[in-house]
Formats: structure tokens, sequence, C-alpha cells
């Protein structure tokens, strides 16, 4: 159980044992009972640098989901072991855009005359193939809290964008944060003949975006901003970009994980706030400034978990740090050289955004 004792105690001892060998990192929207083991917490963008910050440590157990060790293994050093507690702890959105059906797409904008023109632009949550399919063909990664900035360095290389594999993030970026119309921006299904789109639809978008989408934050819906702004009056509602365009436009504020966090701790006592983000993140911080009377509520109590940031529990932390302690090598996650080579093109372009 989460409050066992007893696998408390082993996580601290086996931590302890390892000492400097090893640097735990926990995404935001990790169980308090692993949270409670992790020598950094962030956004991906900050775990995405804290992790090549460490070249010290032999062993970065990352508490999170697979993209985001992958994208670890892609920053640090080929020395440092980069491991995932349990290895089924995927991202849907993530396994929205597979290598074969990205190679596909890119064929159809080549067909319409238009891939010359076009710029890739990579959500973090994506396979370390799609990040190197966009650092060779010119692109940026993004996250969520630096995803204008990278919009912006792409429009001043090319005039079109193509974005994966998060429709959500990508719509809501080009309209909210760069003023562009719905009309600039055009769907692109994988399981449709050409992406559903014709070439005349191809060359007059400006954002192609993939059909992708995250399963926790696309059920965040309008009428449960509405049915929160009559239940509290003058609460201000927060979401993250993953939420649907309708859902972002009726929301208050718009930002990535840490940014939620940064407006939680600026808010004046006795304010409201109806968040609408993984569950684990809301809870922990409505225990937080509940002790400063900032009253925190999840925006849709219909929304569940993250079922795959939930893999990470106590349990399997323990057996990792337990297993390395012995100096067993468990559940590598290992990007090949080729991926890498390509895949840090782009992170690298990421970390150099101004
Ligand atoms: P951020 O931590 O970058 O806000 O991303 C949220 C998310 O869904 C990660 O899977
Ligand atoms: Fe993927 Fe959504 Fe879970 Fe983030 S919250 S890991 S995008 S499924």
């Amino acid at each position: 159980s989460p409050s066992d004792p007893d696998l408390v105690e082993r996580a601290r001892a086996a931590k302890e044992k390892l000492g400097d060998k090893v640097f735990v990192l926990g995404h935001h929207y990790q169980r308090d009972e692993v949270i409670q083991f992790a020598d950094v917490t962030g956004d991906s963008f900050k775990l995405a640098r804290d992790a090549a910050a460490r070249p010290e440590a032999e062993y970065i157990v990352f508490c999170g989901v697979h993209f985001m060790a992958e994208s670890a293994d892609i920053l640090t050093t080929d020395d440092q072991k980069v491991v995932l507690p349990d290895l089924a702890a995927g991202c849907s959105m993530a396994d929205m855009a597979t290598a074969e059906q990205v190679a596909e797409c890119w064929d159809v904008l080549t067909e319409a005359g238009v891939a010359d023109q076009v710029v890739p632009v990579s959500y973090m949550n994506s396979s370390a193939d799609i990040k190197a399919f966009t650092g060779r063909h010119g692109g940026t990664i993004c996250t969520s809290s630096n995803a204008e900035r990278a919009l912006e360095w792409a429009f001043e290389q090319g005039e079109k964008i193509l974005f994966l594999p998060d429709q959500h993030l990508g719509r809501n970026t080009a309209v909210r944060d760069l003023g562009m119309s719905l009309e600039d921006c055009v769907l692109y299904n994988p399981h449709k003949p050409n992406g559903g789109l014709t070439a005349e639809e191809l060359r007059h978008a400006k954002m192609i975006l993939w059909r992708g989408h995250c399963s926790v934050h696309g059920r965040f819906s309008v009428e449960s901003v509405n049915d929160v702004r009559e239940r509290i009056p003058g609460v201000n509602v927060l979401v993250h970009p993953e939420c649907r365009h309708e859902v972002v436009a009726a929301a208050d504020y718009v930002g990535s994980t840490e940014y939620i966090i940064k407006a939680l701790e600026a808010a004046p006592a006795g304010s409201k706030w109806a968040i609408g983000t993984e569950l684990n993140l809301v809870r922990r911080l409505a225990n937080r400034f509940a002790a400063e009377d900032k009253e925190i509520v999840f925006l849709d109590k219909t929304v569940c978990f993250c079922s795959t940031m939930n893999r990470i529990d106590l349990p399997h932390l323990v057996w990792a740090l337990e297993s390395l302690a012995e100096g067993k090598l468990i559940n590598r996650i290992e990007v090949d050289p080729e991926t890498e080579k390509y895949a840090k093109l782009a992170l690298e372009r990421m970390l150099a955004l101004p």
C-alpha cells in the first residue's frame, strides 16, 4: 500500500546506499508516494534540462513515462543509464504517431509539393523516432512551456509547420499565442488516405496538425468550465494547453504544469481555483495550498488519473532502487545511436530557443 512504512524504509535505505550514483527525477503527475523520493520534480522541459545537468550520476531513475526517459537518455552521456521503474508506463498520445505514419505523411506533403516549405515541430510527448524525424527535417522539439517560441522559431525557418502529435497544443498555441485563425490550421488524420486532406488544402494551410490528443486532458469540457463557474462564484479556471480549444478559450489561464504551480504560488489568499490537469498534481496542490487559504478544486470530477503515469508506484520504485543498489541494471531505456543523433539535434534546437 502507498503508506506501507516497510516500503518507504526500503526505498530510503536503497537510495542512501546508492548515494550520488543515483538521481531520481519525478514528473509533477507522479503519485505522492513516489514524489517523496524525487531529487527534483518538474514539467517535461525542466526534467529534460535537469537530466542533462547531472553527468556524475551513473543511474537516472525516471519517474514519469517512456518518452521522458528516452529524452533523458538522449541528453545524458553514453555512460549514464536511464531506468524507467515500469516499462509499461507509456503515453497514449505519443503512441498516436508512429515512425511509419509520419514517413507516409512526409510523402503526402512531398506529393502535394509543399514539403520543402514545411518545418516539423514535435511535442516532447513523442517517441525518439519522431524526434529523430524532426531533427532530420530541420525541425525542433517543444514542450507546453515553450511551444510559442518554438512555433515562432519554426516560422522563421519556413512557411508551414507540421505539428506532432498533439493537435490541441498545436492549435491552442497557434491561435491563442500567435494570433492565427482556425482556418490557418488543418488536421492530418494518419488513418485516412492522404491524411484526409487535398493537395489544395495542404497548400493553403499554415499549421498542419497531427490528429493526436491526450486521453486525460481531452476529457475536460466546456460544460465542466461552466459548471464550476456556477458552483464557485469568482473561481479562476486554469487549464493545461493539452485541453481542447473550446476549453482553453473558456478558461482564464492556460499553461504547463510548472506554470500552474507558479500561478498558484503567486495567487492571493482567499482566491479560488479550478484546475484542468492531471489529478495527482491537482490533489497535491489542493493539500499544499489549503493552509494558505487558497481553495483549489479539480475541474471535472469524472476525469481520471493518467493511468500510465500512475503505473510508477512505490513497489516499482523500491524494486528499481534495490536492484540498482545490488548492482543489477533493470529496465534500462536506451535509444539506438542513429536515432539518438538526430533526436538530439531536435532537442538541442529546443534547448537553444531564446
Ligand atoms: P508538462 O509537464 O510539460 O506540462 O506536460 C504535461 C504532460 O502531459 C506530460 O505528459
Ligand atoms: Fe500522455 Fe496525457 Fe498521460 Fe501526459 S497526461 S503522459 S500526455 S496520456
